[in-house]
């Protein structure tokens, strides 16, 4: 596991952009999982504004970690903000573009996205195996759409898994525990002095860790990195 820490959130995105950036250049496709939230959005506003020609985006073919059930086009959608944010800013093919459908019923949509992921993906230890996955860090310590109260998420040996948000009920399709410690590279980006006392449990293996879905981060044959800004690593 590597930690990266940086100044402040732009820091952290910018880093987080150049290392996509170095990475893409030795590939000829990436599959990504992305996440919802704050530090994922300023990435995309800074892939927007310093990328857009540095980067080869018919190489990416983009999934979700984690997506509310919801239609693409709400405000609570992780596709619609990766949408606004990226996508209706770069070239990139509508069929890299992979998106939980939050619109249809959860229970068919969580087999439609599982179905889907296999289909696309190598099998790597027989699950699919994403190339990065992108997660971020809830101030409960979930990560994806794996809450405390669903810890069994984390190893069901389903690729994904119909999720419920702890307290507004809002049902979430998630990729499992088990899926994400598949892939080849998970990075925590984690920004914001809230985070700060969950990181540091995390990191250190103290206090309350063991409540928190993102302490079974642990990718079995990858790379796990925290690019972290100095407020969310507390020093
Ligand atoms: C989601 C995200 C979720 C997010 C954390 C952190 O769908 O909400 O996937 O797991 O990463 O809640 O969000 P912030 O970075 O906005 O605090």
């Amino acid at each position: 596991m590597e930690v990266k820490t940086f100044k402040n959130p732009e820091a952290t995105a910018k880093a987080f952009a150049d290392y996509l950036c170095e990475k893409q250049l030795h590939v000829n496709r990436l599959n990504i999982a992305l996440s919802g939230g704050s530090t994922p959005k300023l990435l995309f506003q800074i892939l927007v504004q310093k990328y857009l020609d540095k980067i080869d985006w018919a190489k990416f073919h983009f999934y979700w970690g984690d997506e509310r059930c919801v239609p693409p086009t709400s405000g609570e959608s992780n596709y619609g903000m990766t949408h606004e944010y990226l996508f209706q800013h770069i070239d990139i093919p509508e069929e890299n573009i992979h998106r939980v459908l939050g619109e249809n019923k959860p229970s068919e949509e969580v087999l439609r996205y599982g179905q889907l992921i296999t289909e696309n993906l190598p099998s790597i230890n027989g699950l699919p195996q994403f190339d990065l996955i992108i997660l971020g860090l809830g101030e409960d310590g979930h990560t994806a759409s794996i809450f405390p109260h669903q810890m069994e998420l984390l190893t069901s040996k389903e690729v994904c898994a119909i999720a419920e948000h702890p307290t507004s009920a809002q049902k979430r399709i998630t990729l499992t525990g088990a899926l994400i410690n598949n892939a080849k590279e998970v990075c925590f980006l984690v920004t914001g002095e809230a985070k700060a006392e969950k990181v540091n449990e995390i990191l250190n293996i103290t206090g309350n860790c063991e409540r928190y879905p993102a302490s079974y981060i642990k990718p079995s044959h990858g790379e796990l990195t925290w690019f972290l800004d100095k407020t969310a690593y507390g020093k």
